[in-house]
């Protein structure tokens, strides 16, 4: 279980501290920071865009994953690059060439995963997942921290784990939303080995590293 990486989401930060919590992360040991960029039009939420990425680049080295819940992702990727993006979550919904926005990022060299919905079944994936570095699992409906980790959605995970097992081994599979000490486990067992969270690390009242160890400890 080790090899179960962590991904502070900073959508649950204290914004006006954001430089000193990303480096208690880090600190922390987690393994790389998810940023959850949303436009008010694709998700009901306004977050950040490519100058928090900017901010967050200048005070880590860790990987910077940017999830665009934002209508016509493919015309941002040179500004969240120019920021210091390392790779970039696009969803599966609203997007009807997903193909050419995957081939988009890898002519940028960087990372790509897709991201399905709640209601979105794991077979949408079939055509594509031989193409991508990540598949993200939404474990809660996209536009907001703090929401509870959907159970049923266990089995869409066993199912996607079978199919990376299958077709592309090396390809990652991400929980987001709803993570924490009690639902870790359970999406581990069902084969996710990267767990984004956001309230469970930065809304932990003692603080972020300790958020960070709960969680890890969660998986041991
Ligand atoms: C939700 C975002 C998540 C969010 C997770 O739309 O994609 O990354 O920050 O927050 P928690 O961990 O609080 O559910
Ligand atoms: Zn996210």
């Amino acid at each position: 279980a080790s090899a179960v990486k962590i991904a502070p989401s900073i959508l649950s930060a204290d914004f006006a501290r954001l430089g000193e919590q990303v480096t208690e992360a880090e600190r922390a040991g987690a393994d790389r920071i998810h940023l959850d960029v949303m436009d008010g039009h694709f998700v009901p939420n306004i977050s950040f865009g490519a100058i928090v990425v900017e901010a967050v680049r200048r005070i880590t080295k860790l990987p910077l994953e940017i999830h665009l819940m934002i209508t016509d992702p493919d015309d941002y990727f040179d500004d969240f690059v120019a920021a210091g993006a390392d790779s970039f979550l696009v969803h599966w919904e609203g997007n009807d060439n997903l193909h050419r926005t995957v081939q988009r990022v890898r002519q940028l060299n960087k990372r790509v995963g897709i991201v399905i919905n709640p209601a979105t079944p794991a077979s949408v994936l079939e055509e594509i997942l031989i193409d991508i570095d990540q598949v993200v699992v939404m474990t809660v409906n996209p536009g907001f921290g703090h929401q509870h980790f959907i159970e049923t959605m266990v089995g869409k995970i066993s199912r996607v784990r079978e199919m990376i097992n299958r077709c592309n081994p090396q390809c990652e599979l991400e929980l987001d939303g709803g993570v924490d000490e009690k639902s870790a486990p359970i999406g581990v067992a069902a084969g996710a080995n990267v767990l984004v969270a956001g309230s469970a690390i930065f809304g932990d009242p003692q603080g972020v590293a300790a958020g960070v160890d709960r969680l890890r400890r969660a998986i041991a």
